[in-house]
Formats: C-alpha cells, structure tokens, sequence
C-alpha cells in the first residue's frame, strides 16, 4: 500500500463498532440518535474544509460528513480512498435545508463523523464501482470480479436470481414435488453437445463426463417411485458459446409421472406466472399461445418466434408455382419453396438499406433477395418486367399488400432455410424500425417438433431434443420407415424470442427406446455399452413420465433486463470458456498428469 493508508489507524474490529443499520437504512426517525455504519468508502468530496463520504453496503448508500472540528478524526479521514472498507460512529441528523437528495431513503440525512476505524484499505481500484460502470470493457470486470459484483447492477441481478430459486423450491414443494440430487460425476447424456471429461485416478483410462443435463436420472426416479421431481441442476455443455449460452449453466430440472404435455405446460405456465408475480409484479395471462413447430417456422422464421415483432411471413408458392418467372417456377417446381416478408409501410426504404438486406441474406446462404415495393397504386421492383398483370395483382392479393409497404421475397430448395433467412431479417428490421414492444411478455409454447433431423456431415439422423424424447404415438410405425416425417411429443417453452424451457413426454417402453436409437444408427450392442442400465431401468414397469427443464440463467437474464448470461452468473465464463478472475483452465503439472495416466500432445505435434 502507498503510504496514504499507512497513516491511518487500523484497529480491530469488535462489537462497538458494529453497524446499528445497513448503510442504506438510516432515515429521518433516526435523527439525533448515536449510529455506526459499516461499510465501502464509495465517493469522497472535500468542500471547504469538510469531507463528505458516500458509505456503500448493497442495501444504498448514506452520507458521512467529517468536519474539522473533529480534529485528528477529520485529518484521518483525508487519507480515505475509494472502496477503502470502514466503520463509522457518530450522530445522524437532518441534512441542511437545500442539500438534502429526496430521491434517496438516506437522502434526508447524514451521519456526523465522531470516530472511524479502518477495517481494510484497498488497491488503487481498476475502475469506479459505482454506476455507468456498464460502460467498461468487461475483461476487465470480468478479471475483478469482486469489485463488479459491488455494483448497484449485479447485487440486484444476484438478488433476483436467489428469488428466483427460493421461488422455485417453494412453488414446485407446494405442488408435491421433491428436490433430488443427481450425480455430476456421471456417464455421458447425450444432449447434442460435447461432454467436459474428468478423469478417473483410481479407474485408469475411464473417464467421468460431467451431465450435460440430468435427464437419464430423473427418468429413473421415475421408475422408483418419486413421481413429482425437481433440482435445480448444473449442467456442463462444451458448445460453441454465444450470448445466450454458458458452458456450465441451471436448470429448473422437472420429471412427472402419470402425465401428458398438458400436465407440464400447466404447471410451467403458473410457475411463469407465479415467478412473474413476485419479482417484477408483472401479470401473465395464461394458457400461453400454443403453435407447432411448422406453423412457427413458416409464419415467423424461428422455431422460437418473437411474438412482439408485428410481422409475418408468408407462402408465395400459389403466386409462383404457374407463373412466367421460370426461376422460382422451377424451384418450386423442385419440391422448394417462395416465401416472402411483408413490410408494412417500408415502401421507401434507400436502395442502400434494401442492398444491406439482401447482402445479410446472402451472408445467411440465401442465392438473392428479391423486393416489390407497392408505390403509387402499383407495384416497383426488379422482377416486375418478368410479371404478368394479373401476377402481380395477384402477388398484391396473396401477400395482402396495400400502398407503401414493401414485401422481400426468397425462393429456395428448403423450407426451412428460406424461412430461417427471413426470420432473421424480421426480427433484425423490427428491432431496427422499433416495432417492438419492450414492455411486454410474450410466451409461447412450440409443440410438435419433427422427432430427427438429418445430420448433412454426419450422414445420419441426429435427435431435434434428445433420444428419449416420445414420437407422438399414431406415428410410430412411420419411425422405421420415414423417420425425418415422425413428429415429437416435445414442447419448447419461448419467451420474446428466448427458448427458457424445453421438455416432451418421454419414451417408456425399452422396445420403441431401443428403435429409437436404432433410427440414430446406435446398433444394440453400443446402446447397450452407453444405455444398458437406463433400458435396464426402463424395463421394470416404468409409468408413463414426462417432464421440463428450465434455463434459470436466460429466465434471470429477462428478468433483471440483461442481455448476457453473463450479467446474472456471478463468475460465468467468456466466449472462450475461460474465467477470467480465477484463470480456469489452467495447465496441470506433468506429475498429476502421470497420475491420472494422462499424456498430453503437444499442439505442433497434434498439427504435424
Ligand atoms: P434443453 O437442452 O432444451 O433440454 O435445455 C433446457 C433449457 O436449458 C437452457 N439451456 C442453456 N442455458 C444456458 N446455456 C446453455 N448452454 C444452455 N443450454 C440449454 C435453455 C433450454 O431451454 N433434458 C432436457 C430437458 C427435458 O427434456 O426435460 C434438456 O436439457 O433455456
């Protein structure tokens, strides 16, 4: 420490100097009582002779004002520094007329310094902790994090996310439901991730694989009986990271027995609601919308729509399929398909703006973007000249397109990729022309999945959720013959264009589990190698489950207004999977290599 704090007295801390309130606690009816504060130094000013602290704690912040009639006290106190921890003891009285802040509890008043005790100095700080702190770059936070967890910002995001899970235990344990732990040291759970693999010392050559959700065991609890479960679980995924993804993250984890899908969704819609309540004071209507998968893809462009953005797409193909323009006419003629996207009352938008759309379209995959604005009673656009009249009165009919607005279109062999292209364009143009409504919830439930999906690079079939999830029943003889038509009993629970939840009605009987994995190209024996003890499990007399896990990071990251995950996890991980405070993952000395008879290869030689 430079030698400012050397000069200040360092005592011990005992009973006389604990606080008497939380620093942001003191109001007028303690006026004129003897207090002690304890607390951050947060901001220091010195005016004329008298020194003025602001003493943080997460409850706010109060005043402390030493004057220099104070003698020595007065002169210490000018060798406080910001985030410098100390305890106070004084009087607290009415500030004076006209420097009174009433937009703060502690606004009224101020505590008149008699003694202080330094409890810790501090390092000259990285960066100021109090607000606007947003504005530094997040490395740095992210390397102190300590200090970023003073902020007025994290405390409260910390706060809610506790709520968050208190609400939880009490909602599901009034509604039956146990809280069970399941292992983290455990076997793979496939969930379309990677597994984070720790290695076994007194098991050399096997490996534990962290769960990358607790699905397999709550499955089996199933089995033995606990037919209401919950945990709020940890779970490991090594994914290619993004905002709205952590490789370590929480789940509300939640299996019933003896249900249907809307056995869970009820019970999810009024933990919404519930949770809703308590912490925003926010009323959610329920039944949530309901909308299949297709119907979401083809309508929005998303399998997890943003409702608050007022725009649709829409089906061209009876526009097309007959029309002169052989270029679409063929695609479609091709099995593919002509969707467009309708903007209202865009008709004006610059060439430059409508080059940019279709520059992030091609950047999406898209072959082009083509556009029809409907301007003066008729409609303008590079394909018009290809049209006949009555195509283009009937593009206006289709598309219900009225003076001024402006319709993109894309024509591609796949369904899913055209719509995903102008999802994409919907949601970036609403948020853009600020068609959204930030004040509002809307919640979605997405059902009807395709069960598989083919897997171009891999050659084969890859589940759309998890193995275990149920093929709705009248299809289940389509899955050995075509399995990419076989719908999922699984539900995606979305908010404002967030997945939060995802659960389906899970497979019981070994036999149609056991077809399952076959359509996945898992032969028996390797099903059995992986998932011999959960057919095993399956096998004595499973009852029908189903169940729900929750993504308590991205419902806290709504619910404290965030943007990142990483704004409610109190020491997350970067885009790289690092920690920055601790330094994880660090090199490991070639001794406890050997004991885990482990070997690394060096990277030149990996490459070489
Ligand atoms: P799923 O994989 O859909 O389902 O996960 C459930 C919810 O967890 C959240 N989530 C994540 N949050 C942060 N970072 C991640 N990397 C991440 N991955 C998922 C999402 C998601 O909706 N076992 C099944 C559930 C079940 O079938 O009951 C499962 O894990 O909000």
């Amino acid at each position: 420490m430079g030698s400012s704090s050397e000069k200040v007295r360092s005592d011990f801390f005992d009973a006389s100097w604990q606080r008497t309130a939380h620093c942001g606690a003191f109001g007028p009816e303690d006026v004129g009582k003897a207090v002690r504060a304890n607390g951050w130094v947060r901001r220091r000013r010195d005016l004329g002779g008298l020194i003025f602290l602001e003493l943080w704690d997460h409850t706010g912040s109060v005043q402390i004002l030493f004057d220099p009639a104070a003698g020595k006290v007065h002169e210490r106190a000018s060798d406080l520094r910001s985030e410098f921890c100390i305890a106070v003891r004084g009087k607290l009285r009415r500030r004076p007329e006209g420097t009174e802040n009433p937009s703060l509890k502690t606004g009224m008043v101020e505590i008149v310094a008699e003694d202080f005790l330094l409890l810790a100095p501090s390092e000259p700080i990285p960066f100021e902790v109090g607000e606007g702190t947003d504005k530094v770059d997040e490395n740095l936070r992210l390397t102190h994090r300590y200090l970023d967890l003073r902020r007025d910002r994290m405390q409260y995001n910390m706060r809610v996310r506790h709520k968050l899970n208190s609400f939880t235990r009490s909602y599901l344990e009034d509604r039956g439901f146990i809280e069970i732990e399941t292992p983290v040291l455990t076997k793979a759970t496939p969930e379309g991730a990677r597994d984070y693999l720790v290695p076994s010392r007194v098991n050399p050559e096997a490996f534990f694989a962290l769960p990358q959700s607790p699905q397999l065991f709550k499955q089996i609890l199933m089995v033995s009986g606990f037919d209401r479960y919950f945990q709020i679980a940890r779970c490991f995924r090594d994914e290619d990271l993004r905002a709205d993804r952590q490789p370590e993250f929480t789940q509300v984890d939640i299996e019933m027995s003896y249900v249907t899908e809307e056995d869970v969704q009820r019970l999810t819609e009024g933990y919404m609601q519930g949770l809703f309540k308590t912490i925003l004071n926010v009323d959610i209507q329920t039944p949530f919308r309901r909308m299949t998968y297709w119907d979401a893809m083809d309508l929005y462009g998303s399998d997890k729509p943003d409702l608050r953005v007022p725009l649709l797409l829409c089906d061209l193909a009876p526009v097309f399929s007959n029309a002169s323009f052989k270029p679409f006419r063929d695609i479609l003629g091709r099995g593919g398909v002509v969707r467009g996207l309708k903007l209202p009352g865009c008709a004006l938008l610059s060439r430059k703006e409508l080059a940019d759309q279709e520059e992030k379209a091609k950047k999406l995959g898209a072959s082009g973007l083509a556009f029809f604005q409907s301007r003066q009673g008729t409609l303008k656009g590079p394909l018009v000249k290809f049209l006949t009249p009555s195509e283009l009165e009937r593009l206006k009919e289709v598309a219900a397109l009225q003076e001024g607005d402006l319709l993109f279109i894309l024509a591609d062999a796949s369904r899913v990729k055209a719509s995903s292209i102008l999802g994409t364009l919907r949601l970036e143009l609403g948020k853009a022309k600020g068609l959204i409504n930030e004040k509002s919830w809307e919640f979605l439930w997405v059902t009807h999945f395709p069960l598989f999906e083919w897997d171009e690079e891999e050659g084969r079939w890859e589940s759309v959720h998890h193995p275990f999830t149920s093929p709705v029943l009248e299809q289940l003889e389509l899955m050995e013959t075509e399995p990419g038509r076989v719908l999922a009993r699984a539900y995606d629970c979305v908010l404002n264009g967030n997945e939060i939840g995802g659960g389906s009605i899970r497979i019981h009987d070994p036999s149609v589990q056991t077809k399952a994995f076959a359509c996945l190209g898992i032969s028996p024996e390797e099903a059995r190698k992986r998932f011999g003890f959960f057919l095993n499990a399956l096998s004595y007399g499973t009852p029908p489950h189903g169940g729900i896990a929750l993504g308590v990071d991205r419902l806290a990251m709504l619910l404290c207004g965030g943007h990142s995950l990483r704004d409610v996890i109190a020491f997350p991980k970067t885009q790289k999977a690092q920690c920055l405070l601790s330094r994880a993952p660090d090199i490991v000395e070639p001794e406890r290599l050997e004991e885990l008879h482990i070997r690394t290869v060096p990277r030149e030689e990996e490459h070489s």
